[in-house]
């Protein structure tokens, strides 16, 4: 692993540095001690030197003999430190100075104290010691003066500070290079264990080596590594409540799931003096519900029955399934004012036929859209007080909330925000009449993943974003970052549970067949063709009437043959479009019945809610089942039909604008638009073969049950668990990006690695 000069030079400079300083701030200090150490050291010199001396002192002063007495202070003063000698007598005057005693010297300027004493004095820029030592005799008290050289002191401590310099250099470089042995060991043990964990997750055996002494990053590293090879077995799990149950706690440990839509899965109504719960036809709810009843959690909603706020505690909330509860439903108020704002009037009469292309105009109105960011704000405050922890993963359903993701996240940044538009989305061409496109765009990307059911979608909005808004786009793994956030476009097809769990109360094929046929009085072999659906534009029911009619009229043989059972549940009535719908295809009905009645009216139209049992049950007894919706996000009638038809008969004429056409090939698919296919289509699902039935219907069923709901759930929670885990890793690399630069080229490229790594997922 090579280590950058310039970086070890960096380092080095920076020790030194510190060094210098600490060293420079210590100086004072040291030259006061080593002056300290070096004058009392003069000193002992000094009262050595007397003691030595003192007894031929005595005498030579007693005898008066200079002579002798210059002698001695000249071999005194041979020390080279000692620098004069002299003496002061009685009277004050200075005796047999050595040469070296300086001129400036006289007796005035001793201490004539009884003791020894020393003095500092300056003589032409030397500093000097004088010692100062009484000397008693019989002529009374005179001293005797010993002159030191202190200049060697201020040297002395110059080189101690020299030394202590050199040793903290020397103590620094050593650290300096020690640390960088360190650190290159460590990463160098690090990247090993990272490419070890790398390569057994390649091989499928993750954690084969997960070191039990590894450092707590090797530690973690691992286990993330594990946890992102759990994820990759989303293939391999045969999809079941239990499996998804699995899956959540395995991914996703102790992961606190809420989930956001406007229609509520249970809603309570008054009738008759009592209260009645009912399950809506919502295809959105038929997806979520057996969800939620797998993973629990809390379902924020809409309350909008009769008798909903009879029926919560003083938090707005209920546990639901009444009998077997499994997870919560909070409610959230929403006055008819602003139901008309925001439902009726921007998601509706605004968002659903803009992004559904069947050529009904959107309405914008500010009112409506001011409604809508309000009513979006209240979900995310739901979610936000309904929240125990800061990062919980958030399921923010359809076309209702587009804001809602960018203002949760406002208030929960770690929440893993996973939006779902159960809608199609439009091209930038047509979603550009929005008048607040930017807006709704933005709103959206506070979404950590923000799924579609197709690809097609996917891409359209991809598009508008690039059209739109000032993001950065990364096509190859489609994810959009927006103000350092980045939110992964996917495609997700929803699907229904399997089996359908309204089955279980459903009679057997045989039974309900002749259920239907005595409900609705129909003659023995009548071919039974059904379409369920809510009352919306959107369906093409219109059309598939056009369809029978166009048959009969082609063939006229059909008459009494045949008959067409359309279950239309009322939807958005308070909306032109729909009311006007339902009076349209009332009065269709009534003169297609009219032109082609023979023994028995050919069109059936039951506009009315059925709970799910009763839509299994016409669809185990029908012969055919028409989807021919205009445009439709996926469409789970068609998923349901053949879920219900354990008998592996029947026939679906599937429209080629919805989702569900491009899983179910070996449905007739059809153009709804034209009139003479889908009627020919129909005839052709009539007069079907038994054995081809079969064996189209064993294929779409095999479809369905491998791509079940649990699996589209699990798929969400497989790639929220890895934005987790991403995010978690980044967190891990950026900081060791950070050690790293300061040590090696190696860790550069790492980090440029680590980076487009999370570029490309
Ligand atoms: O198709 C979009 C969707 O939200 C579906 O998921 C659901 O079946 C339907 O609309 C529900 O409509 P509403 O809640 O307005 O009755």
């Amino acid at each position: 692993m090579p280590i950058r000069l310039r970086d070890v030079f960096r380092f080095g400079v920076f020790g030194l540095a510190v060094a210098l300083i600490v060293a420079f701030g210590i100086s004072p200090f040291t030259g006061g001690i080593v002056e300290q150490w070096s004058r009392s050291d003069v000193e002992t010199r000094s009262k050595l030197v007397f003691n030595a001396i003192q007894p031929f002192l005595d005498r030579d002063i007693e005898d008066q003999s200079w002579d002798r007495l210059t002698d001695l202070f000249k071999r005194v003063a041979l020390d080279k430190k000692i620098l004069a000698v002299g003496f002061c007598n009685q009277a004050g005057e200075l005796v047999a100075p050595t040469p070296e005693m300086p001129a400036s010297f006289n007796c005035e300027k001793i201490a004539r104290s009884e003791n020894e004493s020393f003095a500092n004095v300056t003589s032409g820029g030397t500093r000097i010691l004088v010692a100062t030592f009484p000397v008693i005799t019989t002529k009374g008290r005179s001293y005797l003066v010993i002159l030191t050289d202190l200049s060697f002191a201020s040297a002395r401590s110059s080189q101690v500070l020299a030394y202590l310099l050199a040793s903290l250099a020397g103590v620094v470089l050593v650290l300096t290079v020690g640390t960088i042995i360190f650190a290159l060991l460590m990463l160098r043990s690090w990247m090993s264990s990272l490419r070890r964990a790398v390569d057994e997750v390649r091989q499928g055996t993750p954690g084969a080596h997960l070191p039990t002494s590894g450092s707590a990053m090797d530690r973690e590293i691992h286990k993330l590594l594990r946890q992102a090879e759990n994820f990759t077995l989303t293939n391999q799990i045969d999809w079941t409540p239990k499996a998804l149950q699995e899956l959540l706690h395995g991914v996703l440990p102790g992961a606190e799931v809420l989930v956001v839509s406007n229609r509520e899965p249970y809603i309570h109504n008054r009738s008759n003096g009592g209260i009645v719960v009912q399950r809506p036809a919502s295809g959105l709810v038929s997806a979520l519900e057996p969800i939620m009843r797998a993973c629990g959690g809390t379902w924020i909603a809409h309350g909008s029955g009769s008798a909903d706020r009879d029926t919560v505690d003083v938090n707005d909330r209920i546990r639901v399934p009444e009998g077997a509860p499994a997870y919560a439903l909070r409610r959230v108020w929403i006055s008819e004012d602003e139901q008309d704002g925001y439902y009726y009037g921007f998601a509706n009469e605004g968002l659903w036929p803009l992004c559904h292309i069947v050529f009904v105009r959107p309405a914008f109105r500010i009112g409506d859209w001011r409604m809508y960011r309000e009513i979006n704000q209240r979900f995310a405050d739901a979610v936000v007080a309904e929240a125990r922890t800061e990062d919980p993963v958030v399921l923010v359903q359809d076309y209702h909330f587009a804001l809602a993701p960018k203002m949760i996240r406002q208030s929960l940044p770690k929440a893993t925000i996973i939006s779902f538009w159960h809608i199609p989305w439009p091209n930038a061409e047509t979603f550009s009449i929005c008048p607040w496109k930017e807006e709704i765009i933005e709103g959206m990307l506070g979404s950590t993943i923000l799924g579609f059911h197709t690809q097609f979608h996917c891409n359209n909005f991809v598009e508008c974003v690039d059209r739109f808004v000032e993001s950065r786009i990364d096509r190859e793994v489609q994810a959009v970052s927006l103000a350092g956030h980045e939110t992964r476009i996917r495609a997700y097809p929803i699907s229904i549970e399997w089996p359908p769990s309204a089955l279980q109360t459903v009679p057997a094929h045989g039974k309900c067949r002749a259920d239907v046929f005595a409900q609705f009085e129909l003659a023995a072999g009548t071919k039974v063709i059904v379409g369920v659906e809510r009352f919306d534009y959107t369906k093409g029911i219109l059309d598939r009437m056009r369809a029978v009619d166009a048959l009969l009229t082609r063939n006229p043989d059909w008459k009494g043959r045949l008959v067409f059972v359309q279950v239309a549940a009322p939807t958005r009535s308070k909306l032109d479009a729909y009311s006007k719908l339902q009076s349209e295809a009332e009065a269709l009905a009534a003169q297609i019945n009219a032109r082609h009645q023979d023994e028995q009216a050919p069109i059936r139209l039951i506009a009315r809610h059925y709970e799910p049992a009763d839509v299994f049950k016409l669809f185990r007894a029908a012969d055919v089942c028409v989807v021919s919706s205009l445009h439709d996000g996926m469409n789970l009638v068609a998923k349901e039909f053949v879920g219900s038809r354990e008998d592996n008969a029947g026939v679906l004429v599937l429209s080629s604008f919805t989702g569900a056409s491009r899983e179910m090939s070996e449905a007739l698919i059809v153009n709804p638009y034209d009139t003479e296919e889908m009627s020919a289509a129909i005839e052709l699902a009539m007069t079907m073969p038994v054995e081809e039935q079969v064996e189209r219907m064993k294929l779409m069923r095999q479809q369905v049950k491998e791509n079940n709901v649990y699996r589209w759930a699990g798929a969400i929670l497989v790639d929220a668990a890895r934005s987790r885990t991403r995010e978690r890793i980044l967190g891990l690399t950026e900081s060791s990006e950070r050690t790293r630069s300061k040590v090696g080229e190696e860790g550069s490229r790492w980090a440029a690695r680590a980076k487009s790594t999370r570029a490309g997922g």
